[in-house]
């Protein structure tokens, strides 16, 4: 691993691991969307969304693409990419071909929703699957999760291998592997919802299993020689008592908080051990959720969100239900309870994970002000910082700031993550009208070139 780091870098400056020369120390994090046809085939508007970003002007050190899913039933929210089959590389290279001829790095990353699964267009027993069965009302559609086989979990491991060739082969400069969001391998991760009694749950180390398997075969799949990341999420807090997940498990911190940083430190010792090249530190179990997306309580959203699923079962029936009856103002006040924005809310600790690792870190979550992104690099709290809802605001915030006068568009982005909870059932896009001077058709043709072909 070949880390390039100067002792006190600037937003600008560019940064190197693993021979992937980042422009600068900002990259555009995961954001997905209905980018995908039925079959998980990503349609034009996703080449356009990431081009958007890529372009030269925009100074963007690279991308991450959203959680493309590695197997063909969980995709995740729906019409988000698949690469489970080698027939999804040739569209996807042509995009990250694009993106690449405009200077900016690629790097897909990958996953699987597991019990997590939010949407789909038939209930597929197959969506339920996670580290243990159980209950959990606010994350997934399927009633219970159903505890995987160790049959299943081989084949899981070999998907994630296999998706990473296929990253390889779309030319993309590298590939990142969630387990974070409250995904599948996050399940098995966290205390509250793996009470397997196999190998793969218990201690620390056993519920790491998955996450080991996966390494190494991804490692042994794509090469030495390739960029290889991992997402991870540095306290679960698991948003309890707001969410019910049942049952419960001891000791009773486990159920409550999950995972806490001295274990998730030691996750990243281990994959450091492993030979990954970078970590993509944010926090919080679940997409979404008030620590992984901090801003306001996008209630409003998560209805939308919840009406959308609610044809798939009795549990997504009754969500639906309930969201529908609380008035916004009483949701507002408990459900919201946790909401509020942190800026950079995760660069402690990234740092601190730099510091326990040695290995390039991505800082992830609540960035956007010159200072702020300025202040945790230049603290060597990160080396990179990437940033999400800000830049679907306004694509050209680095270009604002480097050029120090507002974004095109006169208005900084809320955090108020309604673009996060929409995603579900509209086109990707900033959905908060007052940015737009409460003008519906602005905020529509904002979204409407959103994913348009904006070359000249
Ligand atoms: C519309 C939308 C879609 C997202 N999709 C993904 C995704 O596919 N994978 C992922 O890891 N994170 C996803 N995220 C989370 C972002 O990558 C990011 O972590 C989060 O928005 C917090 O960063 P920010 O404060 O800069 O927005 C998504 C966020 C938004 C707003
Ligand atoms: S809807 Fe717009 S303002 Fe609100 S968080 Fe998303 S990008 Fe930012």
């Amino acid at each position: 691993m070949a880390a390039s780091a100067a002792a006190a870098p600037g937003i600008f400056d560019p940064f190197e691991v693993k021979g992937v020369v980042f422009r600068s120390r900002v990259l555009r994090s995961s954001l997905g969307g209905r980018m995908a046809y039925y079959d998980g085939t990503v349609t034009p508007a996703w080449r356009n969304f990431e081009r958007r970003f890529a372009r030269p002007e925009h100074l963007l050190g690279g991308i991450i693409s959203a959680t493309i899913a590695i197997d063909d039933a969980r995709h995740s929210p729906l019409e988000y990419p698949k690469l489970s089959d080698d027939r999804f590389i040739g569209p996807i290279a042509e995009g990250v071909r694009a993106v690449k001829d405009l200077g900016c790095a690629y790097i897909v990353q990958i996953g699987d929703p597991g019990g997590h699964t939010h949407t789909s267009l038939l209930p597929e027993a197959a969506d339920g699957l996670s580290a243990s069965a159980g209950f959990d009302f606010v994350y997934g559609y399927r009633n219970r999760t159903t505890a995987m086989t160790p049959g299943e979990i081989a084949r899981t491991v070999g998907q994630f291998a296999s998706a990473a060739r296929r990253v390889r082969a779309t030319g993309a400069d590298g590939v990142e592997v969630t387990a974070s969001k409250g995904y599948l391998i996050h399940q098995f991760l966290n205390p509250a919802t793996n009470r397997r009694r196999d190998d793969y749950g218990g201690s620390p180390k056993k519920r790491f299993r998955l996450l080991e398997e996966v390494v190494r075969e991804v490692r042994r799949e794509i090469g030495d020689d390739y960029l290889f990341g991992v997402r991870l999420s540095a306290e679960d807090f698991n948003y309890l008592p707001l969410n019910v997940r049942w049952p419960p498990v001891l000791p009773l911190r486990d159920w409550f908080f999950g995972n806490t940083l001295a274990t998730t430190l030691d996750y990243g010792r281990w994959l450091a051990a492993l030979g990954v090249d970078y970590l993509h530190i944010d926090s919080g179990f679940g997409f979404v959720n008030p620590k992984g997306s901090p801003g306001e309580f996008p209630f409003e959203g998560l209805r939308l969100f919840a009406n959308s699923a609610r044809h798939l079962s009795a549990k997504a029936r009754v969500r639906a239900t309930v969201l529908n009856l609380v008035p916004a103002w009483l949701a507002g006040s408990t459900l919201g309870l946790g909401w509020r924005f942190v800026p950079a809310a995760n660069a402690g600790y990234a740092a601190s994970f730099r510091e326990a690792t040695k290995l390039p870190v991505i800082a992830n979550g609540g960035f956007q002000e010159r200072s702020v992104i300025a202040g945790a690099l230049a603290h060597g709290q990160c080396d990179l910082v990437a940033i999400g809802r800000p830049l679907l605001a306004n694509p050209d915030l680095l270009q604002a700031i480097a050029e120090q006068r507002p974004p095109a568009s006169g208005q900084p982005c809320t955090f108020c993550s309604r673009c996060c909870t929409r995603t579900a059932v509209l086109p990707l896009g900033c959905y908060d009208v007052s940015r737009f001077g409460h003008s519906n058709a602005r905020m529509q043709q904002q979204i409407l070139e959103t994913s348009a072909d904006l070359s000249p």
